[in-house]
């Protein structure tokens, strides 16, 4: 079983490297923040959500804010993120969370995941990095990464291969801190390491030694998509 060992070095890379990624929302994870942070991260690459995520956060610094905001500047707030729907589900759950939370989010996977627009990646990620909760946050990203360190060939975009690694995963996750970390490293290694295009920067990556799909050379081959 190759998976439990992907996990330490896997944080020892992340902490290492950690300097070089100063995101603004790592430096003060609130639930707020992190919540936000992810919704904007769903379609957007994080250089292009700084920008954003600073003046969102000027603007409408906490969920009260958030949910009593004017229509108009939170569109304004948005413009040039795309998909508004985010922004309007933004605001439609703060509006639940100060209605049927006390103005707190939840810290229920089940009440992360009843609120619009956090589904199952987003509402791991908010609680593994706001929370410390054992909680694998699996996108594209880390089934790629997944799916050549154990050269697997089953189809990413079936929904049984999402829950099969999330299962996988599930108990060797660690609690705390080291949960934000290990989801934040599955991130940052997908964006920065282990590219879904062209080569994969495999020298410079913390699993080279395990990864199934580098020792055959098959890197390319993985991860697998059926033909929509
Ligand atoms: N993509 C989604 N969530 C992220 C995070 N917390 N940091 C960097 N990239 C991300
Ligand atoms: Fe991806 Fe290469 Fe690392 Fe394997 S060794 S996980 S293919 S970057």
């Amino acid at each position: 079983d190759i998976l439990p060992g992907i996990i330490q070095p896997l944080l020892t890379w992340y902490k290492g490297q950690a300097s070089d990624r100063q995101l603004p929302w790592r430096l003060s994870p609130t639930p707020y923040h992190t919540w936000l942070s992810e919704i904007m991260l769903q379609q957007t690459r994080a250089a292009a959500v700084i920008p954003y995520y600073e003046r969102f956060l000027a603007a409408l610094p906490d969920i009260a804010a958030l949910a009593a905001a004017d229509d108009e500047m939170l569109m304004k707030l948005w413009q040039g993120l795309g998909y508004y729907s985010r922004a309007r589900n933004l605001k439609k759950a703060a509006q639940v969370i100060v209605a049927e939370h006390g103005g707190r989010l939840p810290q229920e996977h089940k009440a992360l995941l009843a609120l619009p627009g956090i589904g199952r990646y987003t509402a791991s990620a908010i609680g593994s990095i706001a929370w410390g909760k054992p909680w694998p946050a699996v996108d594209g990203n880390v089934l790629r990464v997944i799916m050549r360190v154990l050269a697997c060939s089953e189809d990413i975009m079936a929904a049984r291969t999402r829950t099969a690694v999330e299962k996988a995963l599930a108990p060797h996750y660690p609690t705390g801190s080291d949960a934000s970390a290990l989801n934040q490293a599955f991130m940052d290694l997908g964006a920065t390491v282990c590219l879904p295009h062209g080569t994969p920067h495999c020298p410079a990556c913390p699993l080279q030694q395990l990864c199934l799909a580098h020792d055959n050379g098959q890197e390319q081959k993985y991860p697998v998509k059926a033909a929509a």
